[in-house]
């Protein structure tokens, strides 16, 4: 493993444009877990639950749900912790090594942990929008006002339209924002780091193929505790583990390998 972390570290320490793609593995080790591991939210939740048709059916439900799994604490974004592979990233962007961070999660660690160039692909469950005119408000504030019965249904306190998490439910598209911005660090990427997705859901998962198949292509390392669905088409350094000690031994293969270079450099001067 020790040759591999030297590997990647040189490719991020030489890379122009190193832009790295998450999903809901890189959250497990702060306690929220991802969806199709074994014991994954799916395996107890069914999916059809964030689709938008069915949340548009019975929006009542749907907010019901949303406090019984941040009560029993399956999915309590808000109290969340950073760990280690977030903060390691955040210090890979400090160091002007990382550009660029997209990210399938919803869970706001990324930028609790201090990075700044983030694309939400899917969106933030800490915030909540309204669907008639878009005004966003903490999803605590709504959360409040469902456990002091003040609503069934929460609504717009300025214009009493439905309120959703401001998140990409199965159906809706990706804000076109995310998607531009996506498309944009995919084209100027030349390393893209995959951590903990399956690579299962689009269009998240294009984006490694983007990167690939573009000239020149980009190198893709993934770090991931199993293997991607699309590992054999687009990995070229595959990293199995805990992404947390991953990252950590990286960045400080990329630490002490920019510090050896700046020693010769002074030393040469
Ligand atoms: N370190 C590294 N990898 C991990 C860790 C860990 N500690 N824990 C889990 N993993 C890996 C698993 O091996 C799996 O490959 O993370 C991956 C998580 O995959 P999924 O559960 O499918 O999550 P993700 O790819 O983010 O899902 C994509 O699907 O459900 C929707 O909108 C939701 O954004 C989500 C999208």
């Amino acid at each position: 493993m020790e040759t591999i972390i030297q590997e990647v570290a040189d490719c991020l320490a030489t890379s122009v444009n190193a832009v790295v793609l998450t999903g809901a593995g890189i959250s497990t080790e702060s306690g929220i877990p991802d969806f199709r591991s074994p014991g994954g939210l799916w395996s107890r939740v069914d999916p059809g639950e964030f689709s938008i048709d069915r949340f548009l059916q019975n929006p009542g439900r749907f907010w019901r749900l949303h406090l019984q799994m941040k009560a029993s604490g399956d999915f309590d974004l808000a109290s969340a912790e950073p760990n280690a592979a977030h903060f390691a990233l955040a210090k890979l962007e400090q160091m002007g090594i990382v550009k660029c961070i997209i990210t399938q999660n919803v869970d706001n660690l990324h930028q609790k942990a201090g990075s700044v160039e983030v694309v939400e692909f899917h969106g933030n469950f800490l915030r909540a929008i309204c669907m008639k005119c878009k005004m966003v408000e903490p999803i605590s504030n709504v959360e409040s006002r469902l456990d002091n019965g003040d609503e069934d249904v929460p609504r717009c306190t300025r214009c009493g339209g439905l309120l959703k998490p401001d998140a990409v439910f199965f159906g809706e598209p990706i804000g076109s924002k995310s998607l531009m911005m996506s498309q944009v660090q995919s084209q100027k990427c030349d390393v893209l780091l995959v951590i903990g997705t399956s690579l299962q859901v689009f269009p998240a998962a294009q984006i490694p193929l983007t990167v690939k198949l573009k000239y020149p292509p980009a190198k893709v390392i993934e770090i991931n505790m199993e293997p991607s669905a699309m590992h054999k088409q687009v990995t070229d350094i595959l990293m199995l583990g805990s992404a947390g000690e991953i990252l950590t031994r990286v960045f400080n293969c990329v630490q002490e390998r920019i510090l050896q270079q700046g020693a010769m450099q002074s030393g040469r001067n």
